[in-house]
């Protein structure tokens, strides 16, 4: 709290509301008493001026191109960290010692395994059901099985919630993948890394031993660390807004794999690398930056612009080089990389992009790496989940240990009929 405040007048009235600062970023005024003084509420479709609530966990300045969580950049997670320790840091506020990461790293592997019955249920599924439909309702079926970590007023059972929320998502991930191709479901193997494991269960057989590639999985590592957690975004919200209502974990877990899903969102991935090979050759290029532009055509660039990012997106740039890096190691010349490099060329030093201040987002090059990884089109939004989950549930936990927390409850501006008699069928 500062001792300024913002003074609003209406009606020949003044009233103030306490501007309180972060640790750093824009202040905010405290509106809370705002409704109650004025009888106004405040308008803000979007939240783009809102802040709804209070978070230590990450920071973004979308001018500079900032992404730090809990203080650290996130190149600097991305180049020297594991998933484990950004899981950790995430969850607990500081980088673990060695003895807490050792730990944190054997209790996550421990939850590895699914109730065997879940098995069941994806057999439920159509074969071609898009693995978010998948997510979506095996992470929600989680809370019928796990009924010892689903009482959200004792911190253990949120750990353990959490716990088993971040083990048991590349399980249920790769899971949804091989029941897409018929091949048998392998269980997880935890001598490997998060990531390595992830990729045994996705792309292993039982018939013979997996190899995990150092590159690749080294790609998958950093692509989980990039999308781990982006503070108030619209799954995150969502699930802290489901959340604040007092529901288990893994259904406000399942609400944020919902909210992913759009392609305004998590979706962008899966929805960007078919628009690169929807335009297939860098000739093409011009056609599709002039329908972009073009107000009366609903096509965007997927992949560009950033409700947050005015600047770059710092972790486009990681991804960037990543994609570089695995298509050397895999020897794969892809032309829709072509296309892509090409494409950001031209879009960034085009006037409309320049004056809108859209630049390549995170969703941008990670197609082109999980399509060279060998991971179909829509696979990309669960791999988003799967990494994301660390961030919602680090967000949940906070919320929920929140002393101001509240259900969260918008109001609205109605601009609907006023009260009206009922008229009946004959009369109308
Ligand atoms: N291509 C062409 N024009 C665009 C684009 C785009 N990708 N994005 C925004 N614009 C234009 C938009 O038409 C609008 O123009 P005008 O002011 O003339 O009406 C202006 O830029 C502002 O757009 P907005 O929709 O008001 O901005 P927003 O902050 O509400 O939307 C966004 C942000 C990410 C939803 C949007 O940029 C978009 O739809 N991008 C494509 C989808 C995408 O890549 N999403 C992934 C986001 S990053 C991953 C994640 O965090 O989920």
């Amino acid at each position: 709290m500062t001792d300024r405040n913002v003074t609003l007048s209406t009606e020949g009235k003044d009233f103030n509301y306490p501007i309180l600062e972060g640790s750093v970023g824009p202040e905010v005024f405290d509106v809370r008493k705002l409704y109650g003084q004025t009888g106004m509420f405040t308008y803000d479709p979007g939240f783009t001026s809102t802040a709804s609530c209070q978070s230590a966990i990450t920071y973004i300045d979308g001018e500079k191109g900032v992404l730090l969580h809990r203080g650290y950049p996130i190149d600097q997670l991305a180049e020297n960290s594991t998933f484990m320790e950004v899981a950790y840091l995430l969850l607990h506020g500081e980088l673990p010692k060695g003895s807490e990461l050792h730990d944190f790293t054997y209790t996550i592997s421990r939850h590895t395994m699914l109730h065997e019955q879940l098995a069941t249920f994806y057999r439920g599924f159509r074969r071609d059901a898009h693995p978010m439909a998948i997510m979506c309702g095996v992470v929600g079926a989680l809370s019928a099985f796990y009924h010892d970590s689903t009482d959200i007023t004792d911190p253990e059972q949120r750990m353990i919630a959490s716990h088993r929320l971040i083990a048991k998502m590349p399980t249920i991930a790769a899971m949804a993948y091989k029941y897409s191709v018929g091949q048998p479901f392998l269980y997880p193997d935890n001598s490997l890394s998060y990531t390595g494991n992830f990729l045994r269960m996705t792309f292993g057989v039982p018939a013979e031993p997996y190899a995990v590639n150092p590159v690749v999985e080294r790609a998958m590592r950093r692509i989980f660390i990039l999308h781990a957690d982006h503070e108030q975004n619209a799954s995150t919200s969502t699930v802290r807004l489901a959340g604040s209502s007092g529901a288990n974990p893994f259904a406000c877990i399942a609400a944020g794999i919902a909210c992913l899903w759009g392609p305004a969102h998590g979706g962008a991935n899966e929805a960007a690398l078919n628009m690169l090979r929807e335009i297939g050759d860098v000739k093409r290029i011009p056609e599709y930056i002039a329908r972009a532009k073009d107000k009366d055509d609903p096509f965007r660039l997927m992949g560009f612009g950033h409700r947050v990012y005015k600047n770059f997106d710092p972790r486009a740039k990681v991804m960037k080089a990543t994609a570089d890096e695995v298509l050397k190691e895999l020897g794969k010349s892809d032309p829709v990389l072509d296309v892509a490099k090409e494409l950001e060329q031209i879009a960034l030093s085009d006037d409309y992009f320049i004056e809108k201040k859209l630049y390549p987002n995170v969703d941008f090059y990670s197609g082109v790496i999980l399509n060279a990884i060998g991971f179909p089109t829509d696979m990309f939004t669960a791999l988003f989940a799967l990494a994301r989950t660390v961030g919602w549930v680090a967000q949940w936990n906070e919320m929920i240990s929140d002393p101001e927390q509240k259900i969260g409850r918008p109001r609205q501006l109605y601009v609907g009929q006023p009260q009206r008699d009922y008229v009946p069928v004959d009369k109308r």
